[in-house]
């Protein structure tokens, strides 16, 4: 069998015109433009790309923001202050503090700091609260825009084997957790397999639905994988440069060995990582919506 390729470049597009014109509206019927502020600390090369490109987004899309790019060594009480500025903001909406953070910094204490109600990444413990009880007001973006791909893709995660492989806090967990809940578009068993998961291969052969974040370039060769089985590949893995100096990328995924058993795959890039900004957009737009109460 060779894969259905499930790009998620083209599905981003659908989406993003979706909410271009919902933007358009807000700005015709009440005057209400969103907006997003990024902060940024230090200069990891794929932070600021991801940042970059966020901005560009709001941009094509009419969303006002704001880029806060701060050195590495700016203090922990001076970045609690920045966010508490800005979750005064009435401009502000949506509030996205780029991750990792440098080790001086409390990852822990930034979430905590931002209001709920402008976190669009979803990681506010209330939010991820009210997600694992399945009254989410916005769903971490990487894990929302997986259940997007596979539901615009038309793969029924109904009573479907998922087997998750990594257990983050930003993809593993919380795409365990949404597939899970008793909702259309979910509604699936799920494993997840991590670290010390005794023979992982056992797992990820028995999936109907296979969602890889290890973290490890081409981690899953085609013998882990059912045949006919949808594989979605959500690694990033900068393996070297081109002669021009662009990072050349994989996935988690050996993905032509995988294609030529799956019956769909994600493609590394042009997969999962467009899905992502565009689900950032969602919510910044649900955010906008929520504040003025008519969401
Ligand atoms: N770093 C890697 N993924 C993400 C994400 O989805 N949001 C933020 N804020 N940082 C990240």
């Amino acid at each position: 069998m060779t894969a259905q390729i499930i790009s998620g470049t083209e599905i981003a597009k659908q989406i993003r015109q979706e909410l271009k014109q919902e933007i358009a509206g807000l700005r015709d019927k009440y005057n209400l433009i969103p907006g997003l502020a990024t902060v940024l600390v230090g200069d990891d090369p794929a932070s600021q790309v991801y940042v970059g490109s966020k901005a560009r987004t709001c941009e094509a899309l009419g969303v006002y923001s704001e880029r806060h790019d701060l050195p590495a060594e700016t203090s922990e009480q001076k970045l609690l202050a920045l966010i508490d500025r800005l979750n005064k903001d009435t401009r502000i909406h949506g509030i996205l503090v780029q991750l990792p953070l440098p080790k001086h910094i409390s990852e822990a204490n930034v979430l905590y700091a931002i209001d709920p109600d402008k976190d669009v990444d979803g990681f506010h413990p209330v939010n991820v609260g009210r997600m694992m009880i399945g009254q989410p007001n916005y769903l971490p973006c990487t894990p929302h825009g997986i259940q997007e791909l596979l539901f615009r893709s038309g793969v029924k995660t109904e009573g479907a084997e998922v087997v998750v492989v990594g257990r983050s806090n930003i993809v593993g967990k919380p795409i365990a957790n949404i597939l899970l809940q008793k909702k259309a578009g979910a509604n699936a068993t799920v494993t997840v397999c991590h670290t010390a998961t005794r023979d992982i291969t056992f797992h990820t052969r028995r999936a109907d639905i296979l969602i890889v974040a290890a973290g490890k370039p081409k981690a899953i060769t085609a013998d882990m994988v059912k045949e006919g089985a949808v594989v979605i590949d959500v690694g990033v893995n900068r393996i070297g440069k081109t002669a021009e100096g662009k990072a050349i990328l994989c996935g988690d995924v050996d993905f032509d060995a995988v294609k030529e058993k799956a019956s769909a795959i994600t493609p590394v890039p042009g997969g999962v990582g467009p899905m992502t900004i565009v689900m950032l957009m969602l919510n910044t737009v649900k955010a906008t919506k929520l504040a003025v109460g008519l969401a």
